[in-house]
Order: structure tokens, then sequence, then C-alpha cells
């Protein structure tokens, strides 16, 4: 009796073991295929910068007529804000917290920003209201041209606090 069960036994081990082995290359296939999907999606470039497309870091925001003094617009291309001030100047604001590097949103009912990560407030013009951020809002330079804004977005630069000198006005038209 004893030599039977042997028997049978190794005749159903080989299929046992060839099974197990087809099932180890088949997940090793499918391991090395996702393996090279991912690859050469890291690999490949960006549609957009393919095209050379959204890669023009200055900005045309618009005309000054569509700005109401008082007023910040959101930019998500070139992540900034475009503050139009009481007096009609213009500043070009990074949504960047100079604390941790948080997103800022503008809260236009309390006419500030207020980082959600550690609770800095800043006015309109960057300015820190409620620490902790250790300076104003980065700013960016600006340029306007026949009515147009330009906003360059290659180099934010760094400021302590809010001068009458970092706004941009339109040239009067006599
Ligand atoms: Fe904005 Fe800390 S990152 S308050």
């Amino acid at each position: 009796m004893p030599t039977k069960t042997k028997e049978k036994k190794s005749e159903t081990e080989p299929t046992r073991r060839s099974f197990l082995n087809i099932l180890w290359l088949i997940l090793g296939g499918v391991a090395l295929a996702e393996f090279i999907a991912v690859a050469f999606a890291f690999l490949r470039p960006r549609k957009s910068k393919a095209r050379g497309e959204d890669t023009d870091p200055i900005i045309t925001a618009g005309a000054v007529e569509r700005f109401n003094p008082n007023s910040v617009t959101a930019f998500v291309k070139g992540k900034f804000y475009l503050a139009c001030l009481e007096d009609g100047g213009f500043l070009a604001l990074s949504r960047t917290c100079t604390h941790l590097g948080c997103s800022v949103p503008w809260i236009e009912k309390e006419m500030k920003f207020a980082c959600p990560c550690h609770g800095s407030t800043f006015d309109i013009t960057g300015k820190v209201i409620d620490a902790p951020a250790p300076r104003a809002l980065d700013i960016y330079p600006i340029a306007i041209e026949n009515n147009i804004i330009k906003v360059d977005t290659r180099r934010p630069i760094k400021r302590s606090t809010f001068h009458f000198d970092q706004v941009t006005y339109p040239k009067k038209t006599v």
C-alpha cells in the first residue's frame, strides 16, 4: 500500500511544481511589465513641455482696466496673486507662505491672505499681520506696457515688509 501512495505522489508532484513555476513566471512577467510602464512614464517628457507650452515665465495678466482697485486676482499659471491696490498700483505676490512654504489663499471677505498651516495672515500688500511668518510675501517684477500688465515669475523678490516703491503704477495718459 505505501508504494502505491508514493507512486501517486510522484505522479502529482511534477504537475504541482510545474504549475508553481508557471505561476512564478507569470507574476515575474507582470512585475517586469509594471516596472517598464513606470520607468517609461517617468522618463517621458510632459506633453506641455514637449510642445513648448506653459513654459514662458513672463505671464500676461491682462489690461489695467480689468482689475478693480482693492482687489486680488489669483493666477494659477505662474502661481501668484495680482493685487490692485486702492490707489491703482499693482503688486504681484507669491502665494508661498514665508513661514514654511504652504500655499496661502486670499480670503476676500476678510480682505487678507490667511495661511491654513500655522495661522499667519498678510494684508493686500503681502505685509505680515499675524506671525509666525517672519516677513512679507515675496513679490515678482511687474511691467506695464501699452496698458498690459506682465509679470516676470522667474525669480521671486524677498522683502522684509511692504514699501510703496515696490508698487508698479500704469503710465498716466495725457
Ligand atoms: Fe504659513 Fe506656517 S506655513 S504659517
